[in-house]
């Protein structure tokens, strides 16, 4: 089962494990929680930062040509004046007319299939993309198992005709997913969220909680040309939270309305940017199969000519195999000099580049990868739950649950036991587990009940190493080092714990 996870079952026992093991809460959830918003527990948050200090340490720390900043939540609301943001960033919402349920248009189907003349299915659907595989899988899940069973075994003559909400011809009317109701026509919803600044309400007080981190990159973009001695091609990236109020919230964390990014807007000449697009389409899709996604749920899917927003000459997604569908976790585009002008032309401050060496003034093309801190996380997540045997402490073999997580992103990187809680054992394991954290690995210390258990808990939590101090510790100061995947367990010497893990994760990063 754990092999198929493609399926809602998988996604209900992710969700479970994350909940009971404390890597994804619920948001408020004291008070029946709140839709969007969702907090990470002891687990998650190492695991997450784990993900964003690999992002830092891989595209900022180990390059020359990249530097970061941390700019505020709130900006002057004119930055999204002049990126667009204020006028286009809408999504089509719809009501039904029924039951009132609230859809992204462009998310909502209508779903006919036909026999000849007879047709067995009209519904609105869901997915979560917009290929037709997906689009029709999602409406069979709405048909009766007599009526999916006539669809299945008739699938050779049934026609399929299936369109977006927000592009029906005129005289049709979208399907509800929910109860099959009427759905309104679509209309602008802004996305950004509101907020005011200052003891006064009105409107000049009006500010918006950044719906991108990429605009504090913009705006800051001259600061950083004035004050590092960096010069195109390079980067400037930052990692924060933003915020959209989306219409419909789904798939746990995917679709949130709080999240975070990781972005780079990559600075260069305009004659190179096919070539920076290229590279870093590349290099950001490497960067999650080097962390452990398996490439044959991993794709980079360009955009077609279509897709493309009119300023991006090109663009692809870093898509995942999630649950619930194929979906997008990074998008690379190059952004031609679009931002740079349109912050140009409303702020009046001069955005161009001049080229000492070729004595040439240009405003750089910018190459942005845009990713998603949790649903790299969800990703990795969803790739790391894994089920098999292990044996118990009478060499029984039992089924367990084991996240395989890349060791770097491993919340926990090592956990030290005693085997018994006496003969001067939980002495021994107590210094162990201190000069691990000594050294800043994230260490678990456990010494209740019995050993068996106690790895299933730390398999559980992902933990890549675990140390056990026995009887022969006594006598010749070695330990046993368990590993999470592989089982095997090695004796190692008490004192060299800290540097085998810390080699360990080394070997792991090279
Ligand atoms: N600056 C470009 C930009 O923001 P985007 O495709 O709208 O592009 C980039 O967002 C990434 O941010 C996405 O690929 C996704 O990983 C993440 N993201 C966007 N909206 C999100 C949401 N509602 N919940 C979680 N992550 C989201």
């Amino acid at each position: 089962m754990a092999d198929d996870k493609t399926t809602n079952e998988f996604m209900d026992k992710l969700v479970a494990l994350c909940k009971r093991r404390g890597f994804i809460f619920q948001s408020s959830e004291i008070y029946g929680g709140i839709n969007g918003f969702w907090d990470y527990g002891p687990l998650g948050v190492e695991l997450k930062r784990n993900i964003k200090e690999a992002w830092w340490q891989d595209m900022i720390v180990r390059r020359d040509d990249m530097v970061g900043v941390d700019c505020s939540i709130i900006m002057n609301p004119k930055v999204w004046e002049a990126s667009g943001h204020v006028v286009n960033f809408n999504d089509p919402l719809v009501d039904c007319k029924n039951c009132k349920a609230r859809y992204r248009a462009d998310k909502v189907w209508a779903v006919t299939a036909k026999d000849g003349d007879n047709v067995l299915l009209n519904v609105g659907a869901e997915p979560e993309g917009d290929e037709p595989k997906a689009v029709y899988a999602a409406a069979l899940e709405k048909a009766n198992s007599k009526t999916r069973r006539r669809i299945e075994e008739h699938a050779d003559k049934i026609t399929w005709w299936c369109e977006r909400a927000d592009r029906l011809p005129a005289d049709m009317t979208g399907i509800c997913p929910n109860c099959g109701g009427p759905l309104t026509d679509a209309r602008k919803f802004n996305m950004m969220f509101k907020t005011t600044i200052g003891a006064m309400e009105d409107s000049s007080a009006v500010a918006y909680l950044r719906p991108e981190t990429a605009q504090g990159i913009f705006a800051n973009y001259k600061n950083v040309l004035d004050t590092t001695r960096i010069k195109p091609p390079f980067g400037i990236a930052q990692i924060g939270k933003s915020f959209r109020n989306e219409i419909n919230p789904r798939n746990y964390t995917f679709r949130s309305r709080e999240f975070e990014q990781m972005e780079i807007e990559f600075f260069c000449h305009p004659n190179e940017a096919d070539k920076w697009y290229e590279y870093w389409r590349d290099t950001r899709y490497k960067w999650y199969t080097d962390l452990g996604l398996t490439s044959s749920k991993l794709r980079l899917r360009p955009h077609e000519k279509e897709e493309l927003a009119h300023y991006a000459r090109a663009c692809a997604d870093v898509e995942y195999q999630f649950p619930f569908g194929i979906a997008e976790l990074e998008g690379v585009a190059n952004r031609t000099d679009f931002d740079l002008k349109a912050h140009q032309a409303a702020s009046g401050k001069d955005m161009t580049f001049f080229d000492d060496e070729t004595k040439e003034r240009y405003i750089p093309f910018v190459i942005e990868p845009s990713g998603g801190v949790d649903r790299a996380t969800l990703a990795f997540l969803c790739e790391a739950y894994t089920e098999d045997e292990a044996p118990d402490e009478n060499g029984k073999m039992q089924s367990r649950v084991v996240m395989k997580f890349h060791p770097r992103l491993a919340p926990t990187k090592v956990a030290v036991f005693p085997l018994v809680k006496k003969e001067g054992m939980p002495e021994i394991a107590t210094k162990i587990h201190q000069d691990c954290k000594k050294a800043g690995l994230t260490s678990f210390y456990d010494e209740k009940g019995a050993v068996g258990r106690r790895y299933r808990r730390q398999d559980e939590a992902g933990t890549p190493f675990c140390i056990t101090v026995d009887g022969q510790t006594l006598q010749d100061q070695t330990v046993t080092v368990r590993d999470r995947d592989s089982l095997k367990q090695d004796r190692i010497a008490a004192d060299q714990v800290t540097k085998f893990v810390k080699d360990r994760l080394l070997g792991a990063q090279e």
